[in-house]
């Protein structure tokens, strides 16, 4: 058949995870202008069950965005600890429980995640939890003196100076977090900084990067995993341990994240099913965004990898001048959290991260989630701005304004929560 490949033949390596499968080089891919579909497997074979899906399409998919443009997973290193470092029951004047909480994993001299969990204290049970990284610290999401500051580089924001967190940060982003009104509805909050896990610049001598090998690789050094796959790593540690907290329902575990966050986010609940419900917020371009982008004002791949070179593997960069060899788009990576709910949440002033194509994502992830009898995205078309949140499994939203998170986004995340997560 013109313009297929060879079935993906995945060489697996001891801990199961794809290792170096042998795909073709980015210049012998297949020309496609528009969206691949998520169902055609890349040697031409349409899923038609799902079953297919889950054995064949999904296990390829995986191992296509891991080859071609977020670096491979190490596996799950086995080994996490958690030290519950303080817990203060008087949050919020005692409507919640503020834990600070060390989780160590990997080779012993890796960096650890300082995780902020604050549960709400009076509830009916095991709370649900949204969780996600924060941009500059545990201390800048609450009021509180005793939050401990991140210790690593940090990038310029309030209270940051020569890139090294301060007190003067302490509670800047309590709005962006909305945390209190969080505890009021019922949901624990979890975050950590993503500079726990790997400092957001391009250096791959810092954070988690030389204490793993990429595949084939011998010799310690950095692994071809970018910066990105790196923090969505970090969040599968931090579920490790959520499984393990009596406060915290395991089977409520959303994953949240603004921008280059939300597109770990999305990252992070396509490689790891104990996530029930992805909210990446105006993550654009590399996360919810389709690179064969149509939005003269969105970002673009070539300007993504040139600003943010460390974000992706090695290979992604080839595809600056080609993304239509891409094998497959974002929707895919919509596809890959199928049969989970999936919400998409955009500004209008935030061209950047083209809310209009991401709509069209979501709507191109659909027939995977109508194959596995999950509902779908129930919107023709897109909704109008401030306008009604569309909720159905795979739900978008758009409001005025610009690329921020505020008290509204969260009422909808929490909204949209409420309603899939009860299904659950
Ligand atoms: C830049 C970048 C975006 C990213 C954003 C952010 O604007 O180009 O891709 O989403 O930063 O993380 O705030």
């Amino acid at each position: 058949m013109k313009g297929t490949l060879p079935a993906l033949l995945l060489a697996v390596g001891c801990a199961g995870v794809p290792q170096a499968a042998p795909l073709p080089p980015v210049e012998e891919l297949p020309v496609r202008a528009e969206r691949p579909d998520p169902l055609l497997m890349l040697d031409g074979r349409k899923v038609s069950t799902p079953e297919q899906w889950m054995k064949e399409r999904r296990p390829e998919l995986k191992a296509l965005f891991q080859h071609y443009m977020y670096g491979y997973f190490p596996p799950p290193p086995g080994n996490v600890k958690a030290v519950i470092e303080r817990a203060d029951a008087a949050c919020f004047g005692g409507k919640a429980t503020l834990k600070e909480v060390t989780i160590s994993f990997g080779p012993e001299a890796a960096p650890k995640i300082s995780l902020l969990l604050v549960v709400p204290n009076k509830r009916p049970g095991p709370a649900p939890v949204v969780m996600g990284l924060n941009f500059q610290g545990n201390h800048s999401v609450v009021d509180d003196p005793k939050v401990a500051l991140p210790k690593v580089w940090m990038r310029a924001g309030a209270g940051v100076k020569d890139n090294r967190a301060t007190d003067e940060g302490r509670g800047k982003q309590r709005d962006a977090w909305s945390i209190e009104a969080s505890v009021d509805r019922g949901y624990a909050v979890a975050t950590f900084h993503n500079g726990d896990i790997d400092p957001d610049r391009h250096d791959w001598t810092d954070g988690i990067h030389p204490h793993y090998f990429k595949p084939g690789q011998t010799q310690p050094g950095p692994h071809d995993w970018g910066t990105i796959a790196a923090w969505a790593w970090g969040l599968h540690r931090v579920v490790d341990y959520l499984v393990t907290d009596n406060d915290i329902d395991p089977a409520r575990i959303a994953c949240f994240g603004h921008s280059r966050n939300g597109k770990t986010a999305l990252l992070a609940a396509a490689f790891d099913e104990r996530i029930a419900l992805a909210l990446p917020h105006q993550a654009g371009c590399g996360g919810t965004a389709p690179s064969r982008t149509k939005n003269p004002k969105a970002e673009t791949v070539k300007v993504i990898n040139k600003a943010f070179p460390h974000w992706f593997n090695d290979t992604f960069v080839k595809f600056d001048e080609q993304v239509e060899r891409l094998p497959f788009d974002q929707h895919c990576l919509v596809a890959l959290v199928a049969p989970r709910p999936v919400l998409f949440t955009n500004a209008v002033e935030d061209q950047w991260a083209d809310p209009g194509g991401q709509f069209e994502n979501l709507k191109a992830a659909d027939p995977v989630y109508r194959l596995l009898g999950a509902g779908g995205m129930d919107a023709a078309a897109m909704p109008e701005v401030g306008g009604k949140l569309v909720d159905s499994t795979l739900g978008y939203w758009i409001r005025a304004g610009k690329h921020s998170t505020t008290p509204e986004d969260w009422k909808v995340f929490l909204d949209f929560c409420d309603k899939q997560l009860k299904k659950r």
